[in-house]
């Protein structure tokens, strides 16, 4: 994994709009995959600014979103397709149709789950997957205990993610659905590069586990080590647990600017 120390999440938010960016010159048609949760927010303000500045285009590119509420009324303001279009959809050039989400609403789950997968790989894959991280160690909603393989499925939320996310849902945790659909860690895996925002001291116990701890199913993002580009971007306080936080940042200052991540 690439661990990169920002100076700030607005400075973290930067650098992954500068691969999303080079990633989309490089090949307009390139698949994106979204993901919701607060950490992503500021990276989707910075390329509704660019966008806006002419730098970036999304008229030729296609989005997959990681995961979906189960349970919510269509349309609610937080269910993740609504958030995803709230916070950067509306604002870019995506064509209509362009981006897609696990199906919460769908009769049949379990094959809505396959459909979700069977899309992203007709779609030619996800290119560079965003991600976040939940404090237990999720990502997506791949809950501590999934899978290290499992594909979009059917998952039931802990009890500590449904409370991380009250907040959304007026701080009443009875709101917070139990259910979820979600693409798998075998699905994340997939993608070709992985670009995973970490920001506050909340996250350093997971950031820690996922970037240093022993691979397993107690902490899902610790799956990440296993794939080949990996880049993980913190502010100094989710990077306070790290053991090795020297190394991180001489790497890091050693590589050449043009580079990127
Ligand atoms: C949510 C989402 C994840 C997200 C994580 C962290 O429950 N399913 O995709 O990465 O939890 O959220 P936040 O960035 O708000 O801390």
């Amino acid at each position: 994994m690439e661990v990169v120390i920002t100076l700030s999440p607005q400075h973290a938010a930067e650098v992954a709009a500068d691969s999303i960016c080079r990633l989309l010159e490089d090949d307009p048609r390139s698949v994106l995959g979204l993901a919701t949760g607060s950490s992503p927010l500021a990276l989707y303000r910075a390329l509704i600014a660019r966008h806006r500045d002419g730098q970036v285009s999304f008229a030729q590119a296609r989005a997959f979103t990681l995961d979906e509420y189960v349970g919510l009324p269509p349309g609610h303001a937080e269910s993740y397709r609504e958030v995803i279009r709230r916070e950067l959809e509306d604002h870019v050039d995506f064509p209509a149709g362009a981006v897609t989400g696990p199906d919460g609403h769908a009769g049949d789950l379990s094959r809505a789950g396959r459909d979700y997968e069977e899309a992203i790989v007709s779609a030619g894959g996800v290119d560079l997957q965003v991600l976040g991280i939940g404090t237990d160690g999720h990502i997506a909603f791949n809950e501590p205990g999934s899978s290290l393989n499992s594909l979009t499925r059917i998952k039931a939320l802990t009890r500590q993610t449904r409370s991380d996310n009250a907040r959304f849902f007026g701080g009443n945790l009875e709101e917070v659905p139990r259910l979820c659909l979600t693409q798998g860690l075998g699905t994340i895996r997939r993608a070709r590069h992985l670009v995973l925002i970490a920001t506050g001291a909340a996250k350093a116990p997971a950031v820690a586990a996922m970037v240093e701890g022993p691979l397993g199913a107690a902490c899902p993002a610790s799956v990440l080590q296993l794939h080949p580009h990996v880049t993980v971007l913190l502010d100094g306080p989710a990077a306070s647990g790290l053991q090795h936080r020297d190394y991180y940042e001489t790497a890091w200052a050693a590589k050449p600017a043009w580079q990127g991540v």
